[in-house]
């Protein structure tokens, strides 16, 4: 598995942090996941090695986190807020239509590999909800009529990711 530098940094100054290496294994799977995309086998196996620990203790982690991945995400990461506020404003709705637009249940990736469609929790965004994020880009008063026009976007390749 081949990791970016920046990220081997960022375990290196993180690992010593934790008294006890366990500890360390949430935050290195986001990291290593925020470098491959998704959490590989080898992925698991390396960091159980980084960490003194057995793969079964990382695979756990991993099966137990929905935010963890095990299979490569689509073009697109579309993440729907989900607590009170966007809740209340209407941000299930929101995600309905964007699952009903792409035949993708949240929880997983279209098949045509476009679209992965995910609940987050709070992005501290909440006067301005519902907020939706597609790749780092956070979009908010994700009504219908934003939703239809962000899934336009998605669907011609011009929607803003960052
Ligand atoms: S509840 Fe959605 S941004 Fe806070």
């Amino acid at each position: 598995m081949d990791l970016k530098q920046t990220t081997l940094d960022k375990i290196d100054r993180l690992v010593p942090r934790y008294p006890d290496k366990r500890s360390a294994a949430l935050p290195l799977c986001h990291l290593v996941q925020e470098d491959q995309g998704y959490l590989t086998n080898d992925s698991i196996e390396w960091i159980a090695n980084r960490l003194d620990l057995e793969p079964i203790n990382i695979a756990e982690i991993v099966t137990f986190y929905p935010m963890l991945r095990t299979e490569a995400p689509g073009k697109y990461q579309v993440r729907v807020c989900r607590t009170l506020s966007c809740a209340l404003s209407g941000a299930y709705k929101t995600c309905k239509q964007f699952e009903d637009a792409f035949d993708c249940k949240v929880g997983s990736t279209s098949d045509d590999q476009l679209v992965t469609l995910e609940y987050v929790e709070c992005h501290a965004d909440c006067g301005r909800a519902p907020v939706v994020m597609i790749g780092e880009k956070e979009y908010t008063g994700v009504d219908s009529e934003k939703a239809a026009d962000l899934i336009e976007q998605i669907k011609n390749g011009t929607v803003e990711t960052e």
